[in-house]
C-alpha cells in the first residue's frame, strides 16, 4: 500500500514578521475554533483514507500559537481516518514566544516527536529589524525546556542575508549552535518577497541587506562549520546529524505523495499537484456548505515528461542529487540520455557534476541553483 505524508496548515501568527509572505494572519484568532472544525471535516471527507501515513507535518503560520488541545483534535482525526505508522515522524513548527512547558508537554503526550523552532537570528538588533516577537533568550528557554521534556529531534530555523547581518554574527551563531546541539538546522537564504514590510523598507532604503557576495560567504561559512560539527548537508538549506534528516521534506524532494489540509495547503497525489485556496473565510464557508471541491485549485496534472523533469528539479535540491539508478527504476529511462542536452550544458557551465550513479550540484551550482532548476521547469 502507498505510503504518504500529511501536511496541516495553521494560518495564525501573533504578529506578521517583516520578511514573511506565508499564508498567515495576525488578526484572525476569532476564526480558530471554526477553522479547526473545518480541517477535521476536510480530513474526514478525504477520499484517500486508510493510506499509510509515514510523516505528519504541522506547519504555518504558527501552529504553536493555538491551544494544544486543538492540535490533539486534529491528530486524533488523522489517526482515525488514516493508517498512521507507529513510528511516524510528527513535526510541529514553533515560534519561541508562543510555547511554554504545558504546551510542550502536551505535544509530547499526543505523539509529536519532532520540533521545528524558529530562531532566525541570535542578534537582538536583527530580530527587532525583522519584526520577530521573541528574543534569543526566549528561544533558548523553549529549546532547553523541550530537551528537559524529552524531545530528541529538534530543528532550528535560521535565515541568512538579513539586514545588518555580518560574518561576526555567523561566528557567534555557530558558537551558540554548538551549545544548543540541535539534531537539525535549516539555513534559509532570505527571499525578499514583494509586498512584505521588509521589501518596502529595502525599497525605501531604510534597511540595507548584505551584498550577494557576503550572503554567499556567510552561507559557506555556516555550511563548513556545521559540517565540522558532524552535520550532514543533505539539501541546499538543510543540515542534519546522522539519522535526523527531515523525512517529510526529504520525501517531498523525492517526489513522494502527500496530502495537505487547511487553507493554502498543497498536495501531490495521483500525479496531480493541487492546493487549497488561500482565502481563509472562503475556505471555512466552502467547508461549512460542504462544497469541498470549491476549495481546490488544480495546478498540474502531470504527464510522464513533466514528472521526469520535476523529479530532476526536486532531486537537484538535495546534495546527493538525482540517483541515476533510482531514476531508471522509477521511469525506465536513463536520465543522462533523456536530459543529455540540459546535462551537457550545465556540466559545461560547471553548475553540476555527474558521477557513476548521480547527477548533483557542483559548488558553483549550489550558489546558482536557480539557474540549474530553470533547465527542468
Ligand atoms: C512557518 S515559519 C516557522 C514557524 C514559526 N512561524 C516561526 O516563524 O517561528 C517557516 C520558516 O520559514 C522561514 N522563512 C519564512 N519567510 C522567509 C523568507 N522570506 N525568506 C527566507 N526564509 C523565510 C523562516 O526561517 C521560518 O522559520
Ligand atoms: S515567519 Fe513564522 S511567525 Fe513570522 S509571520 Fe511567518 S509564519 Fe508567522
Amino acid at each position: 500500500m502507498k505510503e504518504i505524508g500529511i501536511y496541516i496548515h495553521m494560518p495564525f501568527c501573533i504578529k506578521k514578521c517583516y520578511y514573511c509572505d506565508f499564508v498567515s494572519y495576525s488578526n484572525k484568532e476569532n476564526k480558530i475554533p471554526k477553522y479547526i472544525q473545518c480541517i477535521k471535516k476536510e480530513i474526514k471527507e478525504n477520499k484517500c483514507k486508510r493510506k499509510i501515513v509515514k510523516t505528519i507535518y504541522i506547519g504555518g503560520g504558527t501552529p504553536s500559537c493555538i491551544d494544544a488541545n486543538y492540535i490533539k483534535e486534529i491528530l486524533d482525526e488523522v489517526k482515525k481516518e488514516f493508517n498512521v505508522m507507529p513510528n511516524a515522524e510528527i513535526t510541529i513548527e514553533i515560534n519561541p514566544k508562543t510555547a511554554d512547558e504545558k504546551k510542550l508537554k502536551k505535544y509530547k503526550e499526543i505523539g509529536i516527536n519532532r520540533l521545528s523552532i524558529g530562531m532566525q537570528s541570535i542578534n537582538p538588533i536583527i530580530l527587532n529589524k525583522i519584526g520577530r516577537i521573541h528574543t534569543f533568550e526566549d528561544f533558548k528557554e523553549v529549546f532547553f525546556m523541550a530537551r528537559k521534556i524529552g524531545f530528541k529531534n529538534i530543528n532550528i530555523d535560521m535565515i541568512i542575508g538579513l539586514p545588518s547581518q555580518n560574518m561576526e554574527d555567523m561566528q557567534n551563531t555557530i558558537k551558540e549552535i554548538e551549545i544548543l546541539n540541535p539534531e537539525h538546522v535549516s539555513v534559509y537564504s532570505l527571499i525578499l518577497e514583494e509586498g512584505t514590510k521588509l521589501y518596502n523598507l529595502v525599497e525605501e532604503k531604510k534597511e540595507i541587506l548584505p551584498k550577494d557576495e557576503l550572503e554567499r560567504k556567510m552561507y559557506w561559512y555556516i555550511k563548513k562549520e556545521l559540517e565540522k560539527r558532524g552535520y550532514i548537508h543533505y539539501e541546499i538549506s538543510n543540515f542534519a546529524k546522522k539519522g535526523y534528516i527531515s523525512k517529510h521534506n526529504f520525501d517531498c524532494w523525492r517526489q513522494k505523495e502527500y496530502l495537505g489540509f487547511g487553507v493554502a495547503a498543497h498536495s501531490y497525489y495521483n500525479n496531480i499537484r493541487y492546493s487549497n485556496i488561500e482565502d481563509l473565510e472562503k475556505y471555512i464557508q466552502n467547508i461549512e456548505d460542504k462544497k469541498f471541491k470549491e476549495n481546490i485549485i488544480i495546478h498540474e496534472k502531470q504527464t510522464d515528461s513533466i514528472k521526469q523533469k520535476e523529479y530532476m528539479l526536486l532531486g537537484l535540491r538535495t546534495i546527493e542529487g538525482v540517483k541515476i539508478s533510482e531514476f531508471e527504476k522509477k521511469f525506465k529511462q536513463n536520465p543522462i540520455i533523456l536530459f543529455n542536452e540540459e546535462i551537457e550544458k550545465l556540466k559545461k557551465e560547471k553548475l553540476i557534476d555527474v558521477s557513476q550513479d548521480a547527477i548533483f550540484l557542483s559548488e558553483k551550482g549550489i550558489d546558482l541553483a536557480n539557474i540549474v532548476w530553470e533547465e527542468f521547469v
